[in-house]
């Protein structure tokens, strides 16, 4: 694999696979690596000539109040774990890289970057927008892969991709889950080993969540009441939301109507950890 730790590294690559017409799949991610990532990666082999991944924490997706400065790194782990699902290349820019003197430039997705996650952390999905689009730009991707774990984050970078015509395609991988049920996350590292166990209530809501829509209920809110106090009889569950969009264009409904797509969605915290969740329910 080869470590790209400059813009510049990153430009003389590309340029290489530009004249080799190589076809360019890109994975972006913040590193502390695990198996949801890896998936992302083999998606992007399977469909490339040249899988990039990048690790970036990016400092503008973080409230003042995150956990920028303790988001968990392993650098080490996470070259080795590349290496053995025979990722191409590393980009591991410098903010200079991403964000030059100066830099004043920011992309917003207006509409969906309000509601659910946005309404918790506001300025968290302006970072997201603009650090992609920086990413796009620099790596020119043929392709990127982004995890269903983020679903709103999937949808909008969807949704940049079109208003702005970028010319790449967005594909959205599968969750992939501990064995408990507990979507795997970097911040899963910050949980306790009870915590791990009871967060595995969040999946087992998701799964009730679908149950419901499956046996007929269609009174969205209703649902979310019962997922909610479902959830919060479970011990270290403190949930923030769970509701029911519609697939298609990730807005709320009230009430669910048969043949059409549905992502409950689903934030949680237990102790200091937040966690989200999601599960996509064909009605
Ligand atoms: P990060 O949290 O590192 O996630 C990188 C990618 O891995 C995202 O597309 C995310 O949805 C996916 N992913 C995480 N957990 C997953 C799981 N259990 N199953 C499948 N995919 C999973 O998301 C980000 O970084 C950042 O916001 C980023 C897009 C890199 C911009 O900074």
């Amino acid at each position: 694999m080869i470590i790209l730790n400059s813009k510049k590294a990153l430009c003389d690559y590309r340029n290489s696979l530009e004249k080799k017409g190589a076809r360019v799949g890109f994975v972006p991610t913040m590193g502390f690596l695990h198996e949801g990532h890896l998936s992302l990666v083999r998606i992007a082999k399977e469909n490339a000539d040249a899988a990039i991944v990048s690790i970036f924490v990016n400092p503008t997706q973080f409230a003042p109040n995150e956990d920028l400065e303790k988001y968990p790194r392993d650098i080490h782990r996470d070259i080795t774990l590349l290496e053995e699902v025979y990722c191409d290349a590393l980009y591991m820019p410098s903010n200079e890289d991403i964000y030059p003197a100066g830099f004043q430039t920011y992309v917003d997705v207006n509409e969906i970057s309000k509601y659910f996650e946005g309404e918790s952390r506001p300025t968290h999905f302006r970072g997201v927008s603009t650090v992609v689009s920086i990413l796009f730009n620099q790596i020119r991707p043929h392709f990127s892969v982004f995890g269903q774990k983020d679903a709103q984050q999937a949808r909008l970078i969807q949704q940049m991709v079109k208003d702005l015509s970028m010319n790449i395609d967005v594909i959205v991988a599968p969750i992939v889950r501990e064995k408990n049920g507990l979507a795997m996350s970097s911040r899963n590292k910050y949980l306790t080993i009870k915590e791990r166990e009871d967060a595995s209530i969040i999946y087992r809501t998701l799964l009730e969540g679908a149950e419901l829509i499956k046996q007929g209920w269609d009174n969205a809110p209703e649902i979310c009441q019962i997922l909610i106090n479902h959830m919060k009889g479970a011990e270290g569950a403190k949930p923030e939301y769970i509701k029911i969009v519609d697939q298609v264009n990730f807005s709320e409904t009230g009430k669910l109507q048969k043949g059409s797509n549905y992502i409950i969605l689903a934030a949680c915290r237990f102790g200091f950890t937040r966690l989200i969740d999601n599960l996509i329910v064909e009605n």
